[in-house]
């Protein structure tokens, strides 16, 4: 029997996130969206997909949670997107409103799914589907620090022409401005990042990085990034399937580790099948230490934010 993953919000990143889990034949697939026939068609587009592809795998899309029954993957990228003219703490509310319910409703039907998270603002929205769900730690998970790392990769990859698979990138942090690409962990093939490349194109570098998110929001001026967001959510996914022990930075619930509680956060993590295995802790120099503190503060913000204008 296949795994089974439920993707609620078959959006732009939804529907890729499904794309990508397909076709890498690694579960059977749900999309669930309020959007009427939206994730009924999308589902069944991808369903005829895959005699071509030759993958066993059965795609359906729904705009109820019955046919999610037994996820073991529940992966929540609804919400709305933060128009003009619109706070954001309008945005908070209202993409609170949507996660309560998506994970209220997946856990009737998956009481034992594990959760990762992808809508912004996305620390506080992880820390509110482990609230309202009532869930251990360890089986909720957010989805950022795979997709900055990547994008950091991907720079440094264009700058210096040696493959992304031989660039390893660490950022860590809320998932925001205040994000923190630790260059003196990050490589190339072993090399410290810091040896390989000049001062100011590593800075450039980590500038780029964190404004990443920004920069093809401008490019495609409606809508945000998804290619890279929903192959993030695809790796994690995988990990968490096959037991993998992978460890990745994602953001996960802090109960002292980097000196930081009852926050999500961006910190490597180990994922298998329980979800959030074990955090890692580096060990991190002054400045470093620094950087994380003020990114906390930020994501401390926000979450106190959503206290104010949600009961959780
Ligand atoms: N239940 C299910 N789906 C919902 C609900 C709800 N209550 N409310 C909204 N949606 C759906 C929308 O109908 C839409 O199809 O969520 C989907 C969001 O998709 P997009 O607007 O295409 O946004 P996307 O780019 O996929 O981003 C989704 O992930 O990366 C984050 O910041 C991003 O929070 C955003 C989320």
């Amino acid at each position: 029997m296949n795994y089974k993953v439920s993707i609620i919000g078959a959006g732009m990143t939804g529907s890729t996130t499904a794309h990508w889990l397909a076709e890498r034949e690694i579960a059977d697939i749900v999309l669930v969206d309020v959007v009427e026939g939206m994730p009924q068609g999308k589902g069944l587009d991808l369903l005829e997909a895959m005699p071509i592809i030759g993958k066993d795998v059965y795609v359906v899309g729904s705009n109820g949670y019955e046919e999610t029954k037994n996820s073991d993957v529940v992966v929540i990228t609804a919400g709305l997107p933060r128009k003009p003219g619109m706070s954001r703490e309008d945005l908070l509310t209202a993409n609170a409103e949507i996660v309560r319910k998506a994970t209220l409703e997946s856990l009737k039907y998956s009481p034992d799914a594990i959760f990762v998270v992808l809508t912004n603002p996305l620390d506080t929205m992880a820390y509110l589907t482990m609230k309202v769900g009532k869930l251990p730690p360890h089986r909720v998970v957010g989805q950022a620090g795979v997709l900055d790392s990547a994008r950091m990769r991907a720079f440094v990859a264009m700058e210096t022409g040696v493959s992304v698979e031989n660039i390893h990138c660490y950022v860590l942090g809320g998932h925001g401005d205040e994000m923190v690409p630790l260059t003196r962990h990050s490589n190339i093939a072993g090399i410290p990042l810091r040896e390989y490349l000049p001062a100011d194109k590593l800075e450039a570098i980590v500038n780029r990085t964190r404004k990443g998110g920004g920069e093809i929001v401008n490019l495609l001026k409606t809508g945000s990034a998804y290619y890279a967001p929903s192959a993030a959510v695809a790796q994690m996914v995988e990990a968490i399937l096959k037991d993998k022990h992978l460890i990745v930075p994602a953001s996960a619930y802090m109960q002292g580790e980097y000196g930081l509680r009852d926050i999500f956060f961006g910190v490597p993590v180990q994922l298998g099948r329980k979800g959030v295995e074990r955090i890692i802790e580096y060990t991190l120099d002054e400045e470093e230490k620094a950087a994380l503190e003020k990114s906390a503060a930020a994501v401390r913000e926000s979450i106190r934010t959503l206290h104010s204008l949600v009961e959780i």
